[in-house]
Formats: structure tokens, sequence, C-alpha cells
């Protein structure tokens, strides 16, 4: 088979890098910055989206022209005020969060930010609480960022609730260098690759640990 790794083996990752052109082109304003403190502020786990990879989200959506956006996982809110951000007035993130005290940290740092308008953090298990949205849809996008081994079922739930032309993220898609490995999860995250391509244009963007992107046909 023809090797198509244009990379020729060698990683390009470097921090310093990625430090500087996050700070050219995804600057912090303070609602922002409170939001990526915050996990490191209230001993949750650091695992936010970077700033590029947030400030990527947001133009995605505005290429979109998305109104209205349903994202599976808050912990303290920081990727949701980067897709919040680029809603119009009258746009709304219905933001999922298992955790009770992450959804509180979340509300706090969307308030802080003047977002709440645009902001509905949901408390639950996303399974259970995405049934309650479908009257709501269908969606302009879903980005999926909570619990790894639903991946699929997160995915086969955007097929059906995202809007033609409306797009589908999913953060970790490389699965922390797992994604081919013999394990639930990781075949469950290779499922919601390949399922998505059939409901979606798709490409894995290849930032440090993969950004699904999909288009709804
Ligand atoms: N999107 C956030 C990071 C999310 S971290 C950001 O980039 O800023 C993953 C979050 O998903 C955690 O807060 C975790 O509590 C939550 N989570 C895990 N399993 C979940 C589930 N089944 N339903 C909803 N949220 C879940
Ligand atoms: C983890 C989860 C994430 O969504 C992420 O971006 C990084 C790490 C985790 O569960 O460890
Ligand atoms: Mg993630």
């Amino acid at each position: 088979m023809a090797d198509n790794d244009s990379r020729q083996g060698k990683s390009y990752f470097n921090k310093a890098i990625l430090d500087w052109t996050a700070a050219v082109h995804a600057p912090h304003d303070a609602g922002l910055q409170q939001a990526f403190d915050a996990p490191a502020r209230h001993g949750l786990p650091p695992i936010q989206v970077a700033p590029s990879e947030g400030k990527l989200l947001e133009l995605l959506l505005r290429l979109a022209q998305a109104r209205t956006v349903v994202e599976l996982g808050t912990l303290a809110g920081y990727s949701t005020l980067r897709l919040a951000r680029a809603l119009p007035a009258g746009g709304k993130v219905y933001s999922l969060e298992s955790d009770p005290r992450h959804a509180a940290i979340a509300r706090d740092n969307v308030a802080a930010a003047g977002l709440s308008a645009k902001v509905e953090v949901l408390e639950g298990k996303a399974l259970d609480v995405l049934p309650s949205l479908e009257a709501k849809g269908p969606f302009c996008a879903v980005f999926i960022d909570a619990d790894k081994e639903n991946y699929d079922r997160y995915g086969r739930w955007a097929a059906a609730h995202v809007r033609t032309g409306g797009l589908l993220l999913g953060d970790n898609a490389f699965l922390f260098e797992e994604l081919l490995d013999d394990t639930p999860r990781a075949l469950a995250m290779r499922r919601f690759h390949e399922e998505a391509r059939a409901a979606f244009d798709t490409v894995c963007i290849p930032t440090p640990d993969g950004i699904l992107l999909g288009v709804k046909r």
C-alpha cells in the first residue's frame, strides 16, 4: 500500500511554536482567561481544548453561520465560551455536563464573560439528557468532548439531529495515541470515525490529539 505520510515520520509538534502562534491568533480576553484558568484554580482536570483549538471552533461555527449548538462535556466552560462567541444574538449553546460541580463552575465563568443569554448548561449524563433536546433541533453544530467510550453513540445522535450543512466536531479523535488499540473505547472511537463519514463530509484535522470535522450531507 502507498505510504501517504507527507511528513515522512517526522513529528512537527513543538510547544514553543504552538504557544507563540496561539498568542498571536487566539488571545484571551478576561472572560476566556478566567474560564481557561478555572480547572487549575478549582482542582478540575486541565483537559480543556487548547486556545488555538477553541479559536478554530469559533471560526468554524461562524463559517457555518451556526445559531444553535449542542456541546457534550462542559468542564469549566472554556470551549462553551468559544462556541457561544461565534453565535449571533438569539443563538444558543446547550452544553451537557454530568458533574454538578463542573456545571456550577462553568455557569459562573459563562456569567463572568457576559454570555449567559447564549448558554444553557444542562446537568446529567449526555445520553440521558440528549432526548430532551431533540424537539429544539435540528442543530447547526454538535461538539463532542465527553466520555470517549460513547463517541459512537454521540455521533449517531449528531447524524440524526444536525441540519444539512451543519457541523460535527469531535475532540480527541486520535484518542491520546490509542485510536488503533484493541480496547472498547478505541473500537468506539473508530466506529465514530467510520460512521461519521457516512452521514457527513469528514476530515480528521491533525491537531495534537485530532479534531474530527464533518459537514452534514
Ligand atoms: N469541552 C471542555 C472540556 C470537557 S472535559 C473544554 O474544552 O473546555 C470532559 C467533560 O465531560 C468533563 O467535565 C466530564 O465531567 C464530562 N463528562 C464525562 N462523561 C460525561 C457524560 N456521560 N455526560 C456528560 N458529561 C460527561
Ligand atoms: C481527557 C479528556 C479530554 O476531552 C481531553 O481533551 C484530554 C484529556 C481525559 O479524559 O483525560
Ligand atoms: Mg477533549
